[in-house]
Parts: C-alpha cells; structure tokens; sequence
C-alpha cells in the first residue's frame, strides 16, 4: 500500500473563455472540473497502475464524499481533519491558448492539524504502507518544520518516504533524510542556490543531496526527460514526443509511474524508464494522467552512462 499525503487539496476548475477583460462579465464553458491536489494524482496513478493506495487530505471530513464524487476514479481516502472550505484552484484558457491561474490560499491549519497529520501518518506507516508520498503545498498556517517529524515517525514505523514538495518543504525533507525525492529542475536549482544548466550541474546537486543522507534523487527535466542519482549510480533518459497536450501534473504522472515499478520490483534503470513513459503519457492525454501505451513504453530510452555535457533548461 502506498500511501499519500496531499496538506492543501483542490477543486481543480478550468473555464474557456473568448478573451479575459479585466474588470468585465465573462461567460465560459466549464473544460474540466476535477478534485486534485498533487498527491491525490499521484494516488490516482497508481491506482490505474494496479498498485494499492489510499490518499490522506487536510480536509473538512464532511466535505470528503462531495471531493471524492470529483475523482476519475474512487481512490480511497481519508481526511485529515481542519476547518474552511477545499480551495478551488481556477484556470481560465482564452480562444488564443493564453491561460492565467487564480489560486486560492487553502483554509487556514491550527496545531490540531499539525498534530492530526503526523498521527494519522504514523497510523498508516504503522498499518504497513511501503511509501509515504508527501506531495504539493502546504495550506497556511503549516509549519514546514512539521514534516520532520511527519518523515522521522514514518520512518521509524517502517515506511519509505518520498517527497514531492518544494522550497522549505523540501529543504526540510532533505534536511530529514526522506528515501527519495522528485524535484522539477527549477526545484532542485533552487535549492543548489544556483543555475544548472547542464547534467553534470544537476549530477553535483544531486550528490549534494546523497550526501546529506537522501536515499536518491529523481530529478524530473520537462521534455528533456529525468535523471535518476541513488547509492548504486547515476541514470538519465528521455521519452521524447511531439504530440504535447497537457503538461500540467506530468510529474506527478512520473513520480507514480516510478514508484509502481519499484513496487513491482524493478531495478532502478526500469524504475526510470516506466517513470519516462507514465510522464510522456500524461503529456499526451488532455487530461491529468493516462496510463502509458506501447508506444510510450518504446519511446522510453535509459542509459547508466549519460552525455553530461549535455544542455538542460527549466521549461516553463
Ligand atoms: N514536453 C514533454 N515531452 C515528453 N515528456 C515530457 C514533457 N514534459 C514533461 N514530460 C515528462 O513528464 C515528466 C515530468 O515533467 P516535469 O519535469 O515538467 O515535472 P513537474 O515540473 O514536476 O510537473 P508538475 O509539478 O506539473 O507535475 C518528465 O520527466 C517527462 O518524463
Ligand atoms: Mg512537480
């Protein structure tokens, strides 16, 4: 069972409209209207993947089953419980493609949260979960530092943590040792506190990590595919392709791809290359995921000995 943590879920709405005029009275059609939050896509990978998971939200638990009717799929979950309303995250896609994000903050976390998130993640580690998936932001009010301890617990009950986080989130997570993380290239830029433009930058950054007692680093890189760096070596891959739909959550695609694999007991060159496939399928299909083809599969390409000359830039 893999488990995943989402601190700041969302309705994830997105409204087409002709034009965006400031100020004005527009009228849309409503393209997609979806509960999300990044460790809920992660759980609803796996799920399509085959791979038994349960999400846990910071949530009003009596808006749980109105969140859960919004899912592709009936992943089980549980909510953490807090006060206020699940946020709706808006994008509004204009006729000519622009799209602009209207994110609302999340309710506001007390310390009760604080101290419902950890017992709730020590539970599940205690009933068994393989991975504790923490993903995405944490709602105002949260003390990145509570993620130490969220991490140590689940550790010490037996769980392998992954963490998808970033900016503070994720200095605490290296700073707690988490067994793997997945930072985007401007993510781990960020935090080697300087560019990195080539793979031998990302390479010296994510040895930095291993050396501050990170189990690996999957380095996610666009469309230039990932690089992979644990204990037992370093790999890089890339499924290219030019049919790009969606890259919205692409990475949460990948992160789930991976972990399926690895739960499926393959080594790390087939953890990245299905973690390669599940992201270039989830950037074909219009929606937020899609379980890889064989075509997918094939355009996945790994090697344990990369140019590291080669040029890397952060896509926005
Ligand atoms: N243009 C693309 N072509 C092919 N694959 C892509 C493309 N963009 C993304 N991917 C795939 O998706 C993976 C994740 O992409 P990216 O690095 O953009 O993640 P991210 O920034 O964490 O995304 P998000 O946080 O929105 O989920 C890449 O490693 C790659 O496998
Ligand atoms: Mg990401």
């Amino acid at each position: 069972m893999i488990v995943t943590v989402t601190a700041n879920p969302s309705f994830d709405r997105t409204l087409r409209i002709d034009r965006l005029e400031r100020g004005g009275v527009m009228r849309g059609e409503v393209l997609h209207n979806q509960a999300g939050g990044k460790g809920v896509n992660v759980s609803v990978a796996l799920d399509r993947a085959g791979v038994a998971t349960r999400a846990l939200v910071i949530a009003d638990p009596a808006e749980l089953d109105g969140f859960r009717r919004h899912l592709d799929r009936p992943i089980g979950m549980e909510a953490v419980p807090t006060a206020g309303a699940i946020r709706t995250n808006l994008s509004v896609v204009e006729a000519d493609g622009t799209t602009t994000k209207l994110n609302e903050p999340g309710p506001t976390a007390g310390p009760e949260t604080a101290a419902a998130l950890v017992s709730a993640v020590r539970s599940a580690a205690s009933a068994g979960a393989t991975w504790i998936v923490l993903a995405g932001s944490l709602p105002p009010g949260l003390d990145p530092a509570v993620l130490a301890e969220v991490i140590a617990d689940a550790r010490d009950a037996g769980a392998s943590v992954a963490a998808d986080v970033s900016g503070r989130s994720l200095e605490v997570a290296v700073g707690a040792g988490v067994d793997l993380v997945k930072p985007n290239l401007g993510e781990l830029a960020t935090l080697a506190g300087h560019d990195l433009t080539d793979l031998a930058a990302v390479e010296q950054a994510c040895l930095r990590l291993l050396d501050g007692g990170v189990g690996s680093v999957l380095c996610s890189l666009g469309a230039d595919g990932a690089f992979l760096c644990g204990s037992d070596g370093v790999s890089a891959g890339e499924a290219p392709t030019s049919e790009v739909r969606n890259t919205v959550g692409a990475g949460d695609s990948m992160l789930a791809g991976y972990l399926a694999a690895e739960h499926g007991g393959a080594d790390r060159l087939d953890r990245l290359r299905t973690g390669l496939a599940w992201g270039r399928a989830a950037v074909r299909s219009s929606g937020t995921g899609g379980v890889p083809d064989d075509d997918d599969l094939a355009a996945a390409t790994v090697t344990t000995s990369p140019d590291r000359t080669r040029r890397v830039e952060i896509h926005r």
